[in-house]
């Protein structure tokens, strides 16, 4: 049973052959999954449905190496080295993300970010590794499979989303539905919904041209989210607002992401960003993963002297949430009772107004009111600090 479970074809194996050769000694069993691979039976290996916490895109050994230009190399333009090896832009990275999941790609300019994005687009060839979107091997298809993709799968979204000056919101917003083909009733009441979240519910049938810039800048976001496309790349596309815009548009895409439940991969150089958006963060450093896991873990853990440099700078009050600081019931020191409650995902910055009214302790729920545990106001005001970190957290 457990040389099954373990065996690398074991996540695409049918049920039925499953239960054929559980209890098999692990040689024989070997010699019948290898007999099934090659058998005229093989597609009933793909048969079983897809387990939602197995990775939904999986990127592994991924590596990218430009080549220098014929001219600058026949020139003798380069250093001897680079003229004959090229230059590893993406060096042997591997990570996976799953359904649903924001995934973060951070990193100074010109540590790889973009260059992963583009082959997992495939707008570049990468030079190794393999990138696997819902079971299907992206290097490996053929234009009709790879127009596919490009069309249905993913969606790019760029720094700037050009609007169609001519065309409503509700039509700007629609616009990917309709090339796809999905009906007019349907392609309309979904963008009426994105405009609805991102505040422009009233205004649907406005022209481009009547709004701000970050307004307009409201409906591109609303227009990536509201496509069919499973997959969002978006490759910094905050970057080049000021900080207010862009504070808004880190919520809406949150606000968004709860409704339309997209799979993103986000690129960002702003440690900030990535913490408030990603469930995951992989941060890059020329060419290579560094460090790859939730906003608390590069908190408390940095992996390396420039992620600790990154983490120095970041809002903790921000990124930090209760359910991360919280005491457990039973720990000790805490005999008072809780006054007011809080949910666990409330940020450490949203508790201040409250204890600046005296009220602590507080009790941390989750969503369906379990209690997580307490937090007073120290508890609060050591997490902040740097020095001390969240060494107590339960
Ligand atoms: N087509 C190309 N030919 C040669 N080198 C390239 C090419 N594209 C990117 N590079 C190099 O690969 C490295 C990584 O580039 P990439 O665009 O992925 O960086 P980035 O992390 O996205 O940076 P930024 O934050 O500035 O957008 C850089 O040194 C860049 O000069
Ligand atoms: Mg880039």
């Amino acid at each position: 049973m457990n040389a099954l479970h373990h065996h690398p074809f074991a996540p695409r194996y049918h049920r039925r052959c499953r239960e054929a050769v559980e209890g098999l000694e692990p040689t024989v069993l070997e010699d019948c999954m290898t007999a099934m691979h090659a058998s005229p039976f093989a597609s009933l290996l793909h048969e079983e449905p897809m387990d939602p916490e197995q990775s939904f895109i999986r990127v592994e050994n991924l590596t990218k190496v430009f080549q220098p230009k014929k001219s600058r190399r026949m020139l003798g333009l380069l250093p001897a080295k680079s003229a004959t090896v090229g230059f590893t832009a993406v060096d042997d990275v591997s990570f996976d993300v799953k359904r649903g999941e924001i995934f973060v790609i951070m990193g100074l300019s010109g540590s790889g970010k973009s260059t992963i994005i583009r082959m997992v687009n495939r707008l570049i060839d990468a030079t190794d590794g393999t990138i696997t979107v819902d079971g299907k091997a992206v290097r490996s298809l053929e234009p009709a499979g790879l127009r596919d993709y490009r069309n249905r799968t993913i969606n790019m979204v760029f720094q700037h989303f050009g609007l169609f000056p001519h065309k409503s919101l509700v039509d700007n917003v629609a616009f990917g539905l309709k090339v796809r083909g999905v009906d007019k009733e349907a392609r309309e009441a979904k963008a009426a919904e994105a405009l609805a979240i991102v505040g422009l519910g009233d205004r649907i049938h406005a022209m481009p041209d009547q709004l701000s810039g970050g307004m307009k800048q409201r409906v591109g976001l609303a227009r990536a989210l509201a496509t069919d496309a499973e997959i969002l790349l978006m490759d910094e596309p905050f970057s080049a607002l000021d900080p207010l815009i862009r504070k808004d548009m880190q919520e809406l895409l949150i606000k968004l992401q709860s409704n339309f439940k997209k799979t993103i991969i986000f690129v960002t150089h702003d440690l900030n960003e990535a913490m408030y958006l990603g469930d995951q963060i992989m941060v890059m450093k020329q060419g290579k993963n560094i460090q790859r896991g939730t906003a608390l873990d590069l908190l408390e853990a940095p992996a390396d002297p420039y992620i600790e440099e990154f983490v120095a700078e970041v809002d903790r009050s921000r990124v930090l949430t209760a359910a991360m600081i919280a005491r457990r019931p039973g720990a000790g020191g805490l005999q008072s009772h809780a006054t007011v409650r809080v949910t666990g995902d409330t940020v450490l910055h949203e508790l201040l107004p409250t204890l600046a009214t005296g009220a602590e302790p507080l009790e941390v729920v989750d969503q369906d009111g379990s209690v997580l545990g307490k937090i007073t106001a120290e508890d609060v005001f050591s997490a902040l600090s740097p020095s001390k970190g969240t060494s107590h957290a339960a």
